[in-house]
């Protein structure tokens, strides 16, 4: 199943083990994400979304694609009022950062985090890390482990300080 997002979706961190493997897409220029798929679609995943709030997308993003997009993959998971026989449900996590990252939507049913977009704004600075670290914590609870059902997607324009760049390859590592 292909899960096509409008959005500029600059980077993808996708982690079987949210150590050791983690992958990298760069999107800047295309309105589309074609190459964003998921092998199937019985749910019982972990997933975080990763907005950035920052002052730049007011005008890198003006548009909220972003949001729109996390809306749409958060729309594209499993509810638990959609679970039913091999399809089991997943859990979603909201982050947004700029100069820290906030909780929108602690790991929970994707059924109910729709609101929860409605938080991200575009004030302050880019501190990817932060959101990232954020996102590992949430889906290292909520029970059942992370291997092999868990991703941290990330959207954001990559307009970031070198030294939050080092600490976020050190956050991944
Ligand atoms: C999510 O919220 C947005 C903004 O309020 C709304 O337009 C959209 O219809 C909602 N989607 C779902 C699936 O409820």
């Amino acid at each position: 199943m292909l899960l096509s997002l409008p959005l500029l979706c600059a980077s993808l961190a996708a982690a079987s083990t949210l150590k050791s493997q983690h992958h990298q897409i760069q999107k800047r220029d295309d309105t589309v994400c074609t190459d964003l798929s998921v092998s199937s679609n019985n749910g019982d995943r972990k997933v975080a979304i990763v907005l950035d709030s920052s002052g730049s997308m007011a005008y890198n993003d003006p548009y909220d694609l972003r949001i729109k997009a996390g809306r749409a993959l958060n729309d594209f998971l499993i509810s638990s009022s959609e679970a039913s026989g091999s399809q089991k449900a997943d859990l979603v996590t909201v982050i947004d950062f700029d100069d820290a990252a906030y909780l929108d939507y602690p790991l929970g049913d994707p059924g109910k985090a729709n609101s929860s977009f409605d938080n991200v704004d575009a004030t302050g600075g880019t501190y990817i890390a932060s959101g990232v670290n954020m996102a590992i914590a949430q889906l290292n609870g909520g029970g059942g482990g992370t291997d092999k059902r868990s991703a941290i997607v990330v959207f954001t324009d990559g307009e970031v300080r070198v030294s939050h760049t080092t600490q976020l390859i050190s956050t991944l590592r």
